[in-house]
C-alpha cells in the first residue's frame, strides 16, 4: 500500500483557486491530508486564479474559508503547514500567454505536475492548450477533471478530444467525489469479500433494488449551472450510475483501474435504453414548490435567487432501470435523487424474494422478505433485516422483523472516515487511477442518459411540483406501485 512517504512530491496546481468547489470542498480535504500526515512534505499547492491576489492575500482567503466551511477547528501547527504550502500565480486562462508566469514556478523535475480543473468545462481546451504553449505538458504531469464533463455526449466528445490532444489517456484523471466515499468502496468488499453474497446477487435471489440518493439542501446560489444541468446531468448520469455499476457489476479479475472499468462499462453497455417509447412509463421528472424542512420555512425552486421563473428543469428523478444481461434479468433497479427532500439520504436497499413455500401460514399469511440495507450516508453501516422467533413456550411459533445492524462508527470506533474528495486528491498525487472515470464509461453513461433527455424535451408536461420537506411528487410512488412495490422509507 502507498504511504504518505512513498509518492513523490507535487506540485498540485488548482485552477479556479478562488472559485466555490475550492473554497468549500477542497481546501478541506487538503487541510485534512495535512492534518493526517498523507501530504508529502515537499508538496506545494500552486493556486491560480484571474482576480489580483498574491501569496499572502490568498492565504488569508483560504484561511477564511477553512473557517466558514469546516465544522471542525483549526489546529494551529496543521494550519502553519499547509499554508506555507501555498503560492498563488495569478493567470487570465483565456490568454494562453500567461502560462509562462506557471512555468517559472512550477519545478518539473523533483515534484509531479498534478493540474486540478476547478473550472468549468468551457476553460478545459484553454488550460490543456496553455500548458502546451508553456512546454508543461510533460510525460510525468496529470490532469484532473471535475465534472460535468459536457452536458450531452456530443460536447463530452469536444471536451475529451481537446484534452487528449495534449495529455494522454493515462495522464487523465476524471473525477466522480462519489467514488472517494468510504461506503461506495465498501461496496466492493461486501461483494466480493464475503461468499453470502457472491452467491446470492442475482435474478435467482434479488426480486428488485432501490438506490436512494436525497437531499435537503437546494441549488446553494447556483441557478447559473443547475439550470442548466438539472438533476439528471446533476447527480444520475454520474453518482448515481457509478453507484449502480458498483452493485450491478461483474467480479473484476482483480482491483487495478482497467479490470475495474471493463466491468462497469459492460453494465453501463447492458443498461435498456429508455426512449419516446417508454420515458413516461419509466421516468419521473418533479421540480420542488416551497415548503418546511427542518422546521425552516424553504423556497421553491422557481423562487430561488435568480430564478427564471418558467423553467422547466428538473430537481428530482425518479425511474425504474433494467439491465439485459444474464445476471440481472428481471430484476428492476429503482433510482430516485432529489432537492429539497425530507432530509439527506443515500442508501441502497436489495429487496431477496420471497421464499417459494411458507410453513408459517397458520400465524402470517405472507412472510416479508429478507432485506440489505446499505447506508451510505450520513448514517454509515449495513443492515439485514430478516425474520425470528420471539422467545417464548406457549406453543405457537411467533415471528418478528430484526436487524442486524453494522453501524461503521461504532464497529470501527469513531475512526476517521475520509471524504471523497480527500481520497481522490491523495490518489491523484499518487498517480493511481482506479478510482477515477475513464473516457469510455462517461459517454457510454452520455449515450444512455441522452436517450432520456432528447425523450423528455419531446413531453408536453412539465416537471411535477413536489413540496420541499417530502419524498418527491406522488408520480414517484406511482412508478413502483404499478409494479406492485413501493419506496424504502
Ligand atoms: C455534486 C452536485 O456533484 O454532489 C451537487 O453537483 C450535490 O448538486 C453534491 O449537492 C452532493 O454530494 P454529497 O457528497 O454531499 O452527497
Amino acid at each position: 500500500m502507498t504511504t504518505a512517504n512513498n509518492y513523490k512530491p507535487c506540485d498540485l496546481v488548482i485552477y479556479g483557486a478562488l472559485g466555490d468547489l475550492t473554497r468549500r470542498k477542497l481546501l478541506i480535504s487538503l487541510y485534512k491530508l495535512d492534518e493526517s500526515a498523507l501530504l508529502e512534505a515537499d508538496t506545494r499547492i500552486i493556486a491560480v486564479d484571474r482576480m489580483p491576489q498574491d501569496t499572502a492575500g490568498y492565504i488569508e482567503i483560504a484561511r477564511k474559508s477553512l473557517d466558514e466551511f469546516f465544522s471542525e477547528p483549526l489546529e494551529a501547527s496543521v494550519w502553519e503547514r499547509l499554508a506555507k504550502r501555498f503560492i498563488y500565480v495569478q493567470v487570465d486562462i483565456t490568454d494562453l500567454e500567461q502560462f509562462k508566469k506557471l512555468s517559472k514556478v512550477v519545478d518539473q523535475k523533483s515534484r509531479v505536475m498534478v493540474n486540478y480543473l476547478a473550472i468549468p468545462p468551457m476553460l478545459f481546451s484553454n488550460i490543456c492548450k496553455g500548458l502546451q504553449k508553456a512546454k508543461l505538458n510533460t510525460k510525468e504531469s496529470r490532469i484532473v477533471m471535475e465534472k460535468p464533463i459536457g452536458h450531452d455526449l456530443a460536447s463530452s466528445r469536444v471536451i475529451n478530444d481537446t484534452v487528449a490532444e495534449v495529455f494522454s489517456e493515462e495522464q487523465i484523471y476524471r473525477i466522480d467525489h462519489y467514488l472517494g466515499k468510504e461506503t461506495v468502496l465498501n461496496l466492493l468488499a461486501l461483494r466480493f469479500a464475503n461468499s453470502i453474497f457472491t452467491t446470492n446477487w442475482d435474478h435467482n435471489a434479488i426480486d428488485h433494488i432501490q438506490i436512494t440518493v436525497a437531499e435537503d439542501i437546494g441549488i446553494e446560489g447556483r441557478w447559473e449551472y443547475f439550470d442548466k444541468a438539472g438533476q439528471m446531468r446533476d447527480m444520475l448520469q454520474n453518482h448515481l450510475l457509478q453507484i449502480l455499476t458498483f452493485i450491478a457489476m461483474e467480479p473484476p479479475v482483480n482491483l487495478e483501474a482497467q479490470s475495474i472499468h471493463n466491468e462497469k462499462i459492460k453494465v453501463l453497455q447492458a443498461l435498456r435504453p429508455i426512449t419516446d417509447y417508454n420515458v413516461e412509463d419509466r421516468t419521473v421528472r418533479g421540480q420542488y414548490a416551497k415548503g418546511y424542512i427542518k422546521g425552516q420555512q424553504v423556497p421553491g425552486y422557481l423562487e430561488e435567487e435568480g430564478a427564471n421563473i418558467s423553467s422547466t428543469t428538473e430537481s428530482f428523478v425518479a425511474m425504474r432501470i433494467d439491465i439485459d444481461n444474464w445476471r440481472w434479468a428481471g430484476v428492476p433497479f429503482y433510482l430516485r435523487t432529489g432537492k429539497r427532500m425530507s432530509y439527506k439520504r443515500t442508501e441502497i436497499v436489495i429487496y431477496f424474494k420471497q421464499l417459494p413455500h411458507n410453513i408459517f401460514k397458520d400465524s402470517y399469511r405472507s412472510l416479508p422478505a429478507n432485506k440489505l440495507i446499505i447506508h451510505l450516508q450520513p448514517r454509515e453501516g449495513v443492515e439485514i433485516e430478516m425474520l425470528n422467533k420471539i422467545p417464548g413456550i406457549d406453543g405457537a411459533i411467533k415471528l418478528q422483523q430484526t436487524k442486524l445492524d453494522l453501524s461503521f462508527s461504532e464497529t470501527f470506533n469513531n475512526q476517521r472516515v475520509f471524504g471523497g474528495y480527500e481520497r481522490l486528491l491523495l490518489e491523484a498525487m499518487r498517480g493511481n487511477p482506479t478510482l477515477f472515470i475513464s473516457r469510455e464509461e462517461t459517454e457510454q453513461a452520455w449515450t444512455w442518459v441522452d436517450s432520456i433527455l432528447r425523450a423528455w424535451a419531446k413531453l408536453s408536461d412539465k416537471p411535477r411540483a413536489y413540496t420541499a420537506g417530502t419524498w418527491g411528487p406522488n408520480a414517484a410512488d406511482a412508478l413502483l406501485a404499478r409494479d406492485g412495490r413501493t419506496w424504502e422509507d
